[in-house]
């Protein structure tokens, strides 16, 4: 699709709902052997937060397409030492072909992207995970064979992965539901961008109750507590979110096909219990391979073809 090339992804909202139904059928066609090749092509990886999924299916993805990859950890750059950003961007502008960043604030990977001319592509931030939700919705589509009018909810906490889920679900006709404590919940902006995307066609909804959440619902995700860079509050979290656990109860709620999803890293018997994650509905290691072949999808798309 000639319309993605050269193209930042920073928000699911940077792509249209055809755009991303291409990018999810793309996918589905490059897991099924068809590789477009991006022969000296060069991926560059600045993540300032530990990663694995992302950080392996990016470089599987890029060197399976035929390209490189440069992994650009800040603490082997200039960037820990305090090199401004819009200085980084623009000398790795000259060298890179695409880049995927993983940062805290969102407005830094906005930032890189105003002064990178090549794509760039937003591999999480304390504000959005598009890349995640793009595998989410591939997973759920292999599934149930289609997306529009089923319900995802989500429990816990109102945090990237509930916020990138909003627009990604809403996108797609998908009704969605997000439960978490009062303090917690997802980005107001964001909130109002999902409903102004369902247009009252769809659910979106965002409440305090679990239980209700949880009613014939087909696909249930669940994200940890406690984002990177919020360790620090990781144990006073536990009460407070203990009533919006996956568990096997809650579970008898969901309809009865009812699948389920988590981005991982979890942490077992918070925010899942082990023996949901580990039981017959969990789908969340098809879900991480998905990460590649959707990633796979958008690099091809974004670099485009010469
Ligand atoms: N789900 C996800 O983004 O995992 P990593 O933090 O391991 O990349
Ligand atoms: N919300 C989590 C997602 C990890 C993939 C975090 O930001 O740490």
């Amino acid at each position: 699709m000639d319309t993605l090339k050269g193209r930042d992804l920073l928000s699911l909202a940077d792509l249209t709902v055809d755009e991303l139904l291409y990018l999810l059928d793309l996918a589905a066609k490059l897991k099924s052997g068809m590789v477009k090749l991006q022969r000296n092509k060069v991926l560059g990886l600045l993540f300032s937060k530990a990663s694995t999924r992302t950080r392996v299916s990016f470089s599987v993805a890029m060197y399976q397409l035929g390209g490189q990859v440069i992994d650009l950890n800040p603490n082997v750059t200039q960037v820990s030492r305090g090199e401004p950003l819009v200085d980084t961007a623009r000398v790795l502008d000259r060298y890179l072909d695409i880049l995927a960043i993983r940062t805290f604030e969102h407005k830094d990977l906005e930032t890189f992207a105003e002064y990178a001319k090549i794509p760039v592509i937003n591999a999480l931030t304390d504000l959005e995970h598009p890349c995640q939700v793009l595998a989410d919705l591939m997973t759920v589509q292999e599934c149930f064979g289609s997306l529009s009018g089923l319900t995802l909810a989500y429990f816990g906490d109102g945090n990237n992965m509930a916020n990138s889920l909003l627009l990604g679900c809403a996108m797609v006709g998908m009704n969605v539901r997000i439960a978490t404590p009062t303090d917690y919940q997802p980005n107001g902006e964001i909130v109002e961008q999902a409903k102004a995307i369902a247009d009252g066609k769809t659910e979106v909804i965002i409440t305090t109750d679990a239980t209700s959440a949880m009613q014939d619902v087909q696909v249930v995700y669940t994200d940890v507590w406690a984002s990177m860079g919020q360790e620090e509050e990781a144990r006073m979290r536990i009460p407070i979110f203990q009533p919006y656990q996956v568990n096997e109860k809650l579970m008898e709620l969901a309809a009865k096909d009812a699948i389920v999803l988590h981005c991982l890293p979890a942490h077992r018997d918070e925010e899942i219990t082990d023996a949901v994650i580990e039981g017959p509905q969990s789908r969340v290691w098809d879900e991480a391979e998905n990460r590649m072949h959707v990633q796979k999808a958008l690099l091809a798309t974004l670099l485009g073809s010469d």
